[in-house]
């Protein structure tokens, strides 16, 4: 059912949405530095107070921000067992 569908996975992407996202972030993905960067900046600025929880050196957080995203679109898609390893043939 519809509504139940929705419930479980409110925002349900497209191949087309998950093809502009992945497409998107592999032109980001050589300025990677500068993208995240220009995270923090804006986070910075718009919520000054958060940025006592992150550390002087954003160095390593800038590269933990960006591989995370990167590890996330690029699993789009991807359905997961209940560990995480991708549903693979399974039929699901
Ligand atoms: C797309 C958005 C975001 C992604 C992908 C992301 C991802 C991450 C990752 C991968 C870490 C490192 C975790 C570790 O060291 O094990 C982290 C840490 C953290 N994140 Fe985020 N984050 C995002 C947005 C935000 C925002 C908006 C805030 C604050 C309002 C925030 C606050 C923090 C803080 C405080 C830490 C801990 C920093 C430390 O090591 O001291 N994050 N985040």
């Amino acid at each position: 059912m519809r509504l139940q569908r929705a419930a479980r996975n409110p925002l349900p992407m497209t191949p087309q949405e998950i093809t502009l996202v992945q497409t998107s972030f592999a032109k980001v993905a050589p300025i990677a530095t500068r993208v995240a960067d220009l995270f923090y900046s804006r986070l910075f600025e718009i919520a000054p107070d958060v940025r006592r929880l992150f550390p002087e050196d954003m160095a390593g957080q800038r590269k933990k921000l960006m591989l995370m995203l990167g590890a996330d679109v690029g699993s789009l898609g991807v359905r997961t067992c209940a560990d995480g390893h991708p549903a693979v043939g399974f039929g699901v």
